[in-house]
């Protein structure tokens, strides 16, 4: 049986893709902030007839330290990890501060994700078949976003939450770019995927009247969750054969654009370490 890592499995494609994997016999463990959130997902594996193979863990990921313990115990847990899917996200539409004293968003979208997909390499190079990261984010052709290298927490301008989230999108690029070059010889393949405008609860935090209208649009443009997951699922099935990949839809994009280029990926990891105040020993 297979085991795959979800976080930002309570809702929207997570949730989709959890339901889908336990469905179809395998070990599913979702991560969100929310218990309420979490509790409805295990009733809804339990009407799966899937309750011994769910597993929810209650984390906020805005968190570095908290990130960091999650993915130590999941390792501990879980000494094979077949896939980890990187999903957690929260539009902010104010300048949050978190009490470890970084951008929310930057927190949940980039450093956690970075310390999950550290934290459980280990187990993911355990996995009998060919392990897999997948994270979901903004690559895929999409112009807008830049990395503003001398503020990555934007502090030194006007919070503007499209302009954070579209960094964090650039960012996530980068962190399978770093990831694929610094483990070169490990097994375990890295997905960026964007699976473009899909109707979720992620309007929830938008501000009138873009709620309104953003759910207006996705009424008439988004993709189901149910639809989005295919691709999804068919890439944790078989995981290309490069270290690194990335998709729009379940269509390739080509790892040649701007947007993957190794030095700036390099340059990213050095400051996230800075940041984390982790030694740089590769
Ligand atoms: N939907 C789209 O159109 C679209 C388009 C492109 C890319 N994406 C990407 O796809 C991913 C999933 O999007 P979605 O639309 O499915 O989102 P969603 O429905 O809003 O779900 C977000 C998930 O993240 C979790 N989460 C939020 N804040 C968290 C925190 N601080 N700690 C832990 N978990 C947290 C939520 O759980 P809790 O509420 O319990 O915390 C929830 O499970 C995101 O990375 C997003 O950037 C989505």
């Amino acid at each position: 049986m297979r085991t795959i890592v979800i976080t930002g499995g309570t809702d929207g494609i997570g949730r989709g893709l959890a339901l889908r994997r336990l469905a179809e016999g395998e070990r599913v463990v979702v991560l969100g902030s929310d218990p309420a959130k979490g509790a409805r997902l295990l009733q809804e594996a339990v009407r799966l007839g899937a309750g011994e193979r769910a597993g929810f863990v209650q984390a906020d990921l805005g968190s570095v330290a908290r990130s960091r313990a999650v993915a130590a115990e999941l390792a501990a847990a879980h000494p094979a990890v077949d896939a980890l899917v990187l999903g957690a996200y929260r539009y902010n539409p104010a300048r949050v501060r978190t009490a470890e004293g970084f951008e929310q968003t930057f927190a949940l979208y980039v450093l956690s994700r970075h310390l999950l997909a550290e934290g459980l390499r280990g187990s993911l190079e355990r996995a009998a078949g060919t392990p897999v990261i997948l994270s979901l984010c903004g690559v895929g052709g999409i112009k807008a976003g830049t990395i503003r290298w001398d503020d990555l927490q934007r502090e030194r301008e006007p919070y503007r939450a499209g302009r954070v989230t579209m960094q964090g999108a650039r960012a996530n690029d980068l962190l399978g770019v770093s990831f694929a070059e610094r483990h070169a010889g490990g097994r375990t393949r890295y997905v960026l995927y964007n699976p473009g405008f899909v109707a979720t609860g992620m309007t929830q935090s938008l501000r009138r009247p873009m709620r309104g209208l953003t759910k207006a649009a996705a009424a008439l443009f988004a993709q189901p969750v149910d639809r989005a997951v295919g691709p999804i699922a068919a890439l944790l099935d078989r995981p290309p054969a490069g270290p690194l990949s990335a998709f729009f839809r379940g269509r390739p994009v080509g790892l040649d654009r701007p947007e993957f280029d190794r030095a700036n990926a390099a340059r990213l990891h050095a400051a996230l370490l800075s940041l984390l105040g982790e030694p740089a020993l590769e």
